[in-house]
């Protein structure tokens, strides 16, 4: 039915989700295997899943919690921010999710109108942040095609030319939807530049235990430095909606302007979803590396699946829980491709352009076991052999 009131522009001229996109599209499909969204298999810890059945009936489950997070969740967040992160100056928020995280600093730091910085292939609901408060001026720098590390040139030039200068430049560490992991040298050249610039550098850490072939992760810690991290992979807890924000402390302000922003979204995260992240934190670290360890395995049949690419055409995988493939020059329309793999080979993987980078595809390796990845790469390769040999043959 019509209406004459009318619907939000910055709404309206938000790009669709591509997950919900996907989902369209897979409406009435049967048998599709899915290599499109960023979850992993597994549940949280049993041991933690059982504690929680226990706080269902406690009244203070049901009740509102402080803005910020449960004391004791906050607490142990601040012990593991120090202990892992080497973060020593960062203050805690707890959230519904690093999603929310993401757009109460937007909130907190950008107005309509301002400038900010993301580097392609990038995260596509951080963007749709941006969009949706208004913050249109999304300056899009490039990514090295062989290293898919941001173009820090770039970044120094745009910092230093565009009027008005950026208020916020952002990336995914390790990446989304790359996989690729910016080393410690780039990440604080990114971060010496913003700091020149006064821009604010916002780090998502989502993937922060995802990291492969022996290399670690870290943090950067500094006065305009806010890095976020989630629950949802590490633990399993897509469902549960936990993430936290660590910002600096002596930033003036900051804590009660995103408090205003918190208290009018969430509130508070969900108390049972804490509760369940608090009881997590327990298992530990080395809960989640057993975990992530067996993934290299799908990430090495997913790898082989796709090498009809040709030799260079697949990257990333570094970190994270994705690669992300060059298709052939001439399938400029990737989401043709998607729905193709989809509805011919049972087979589903999220279009490049989502991420601006028409002409590719991100594949998930963590949502399926490895006999389920196995199953999804053999129709992953035969696909993508077609595609090459015959092209989009119906
Ligand atoms: C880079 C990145 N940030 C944030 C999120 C969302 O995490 P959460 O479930 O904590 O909101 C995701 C999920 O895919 C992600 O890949």
């Amino acid at each position: 039915m019509g209406s004459f009131a009318k619907l939000a522009k910055r709404c309206v001229e938000t790009e669709a989700p591509v997950m919900v996109k996907i989902q369209e599209l897979l409406r009435g499909a049967t048998d599709v295997m899915s290599l499109a969204q960023g979850v992993v298999y597994w549940q949280p810890p049993e041991t933690a899943l059982n504690k929680v059945k226990e706080v269902v009936w406690e009244p203070a489950t049901s009740k509102y919690g402080a803005d910020d997070g449960l004391p004791e969740l906050r607490e142990a967040l601040l012990e593991k921010l120090r202990r892992e992160n080497k973060l020593t100056k960062s203050s805690v928020m707890v959230t519904a999710g690093a999603n929310q995280a993401f757009v109460n600093l937007v909130l907190t730091l950008c107005d309509a109108g301002d400038s900010v910085v993301m580097f392609a292939p990038y995260y596509f609901n951080a963007f749709m942040s941006f969009q949706m408060t208004g913050v249109t001026d999304i300056l899009v720098g490039a990514s090295n095609p062989k290293t898919l590390h941001p173009d820090v040139d770039w970044l120094e030039k745009t910092l230093k030319e565009n009027n008005p200068i950026p208020k916020l430049v952002t990336v995914v560490n390790p990446g989304n939807p790359s996989g690729a992991f910016i080393p410690k040298p780039m990440l604080q050249r990114i971060s010496d530049l913003c700091r020149n610039a006064g821009a604010w550098l916002v780090v998502d850490n989502t993937y922060e235990y995802f990291m492969y072939d022996g290399m670690e992760h870290y943090c950067l810690e500094d006065d305009h430095i806010v890095n976020l991290f989630s629950f949802s992979k590490a633990y399993g807890m897509m469902g549960w909606r936990v993430g936290y924000i660590a910002y600096p402390s002596e930033a003036d302000g900051f804590h009660a302007q995103l408090l205003k922003v918190q208290d009018n979204i969430p509130i508070c995260a969900s108390i049972i979803g804490q509760r369940l992240a608090l009881y997590s934190l327990e298992a530990g670290p080395e809960w989640i590396r057993e975990r992530v360890q067996d993934l290299v395995i799908n990430r090495k049949l997913l790898v082989e699946a796709m090498s009809p690419l040709g030799e260079d055409a697949v990257k990333g995988g570094e970190g994270a829980i994705y690669l992300w493939a060059k298709l052939p020059d001439n399938c400029k329309d990737d989401f043709e491709v998607v729905r193709w793999l989809a509805t011919k080979h049972g087979v589903a993987v999220i279009p490049g352009s989502a991420s601006g980078g028409p002409g590719y595809i991100r594949v998930s390796f963590g949502g399926l076991k490895e006999e389920g990845t196995r199953l999804a790469a053999e129709r992953l390769r035969k696909g993508l052999q077609e595609l090459v040999t015959d092209g989009m043959v119906q």
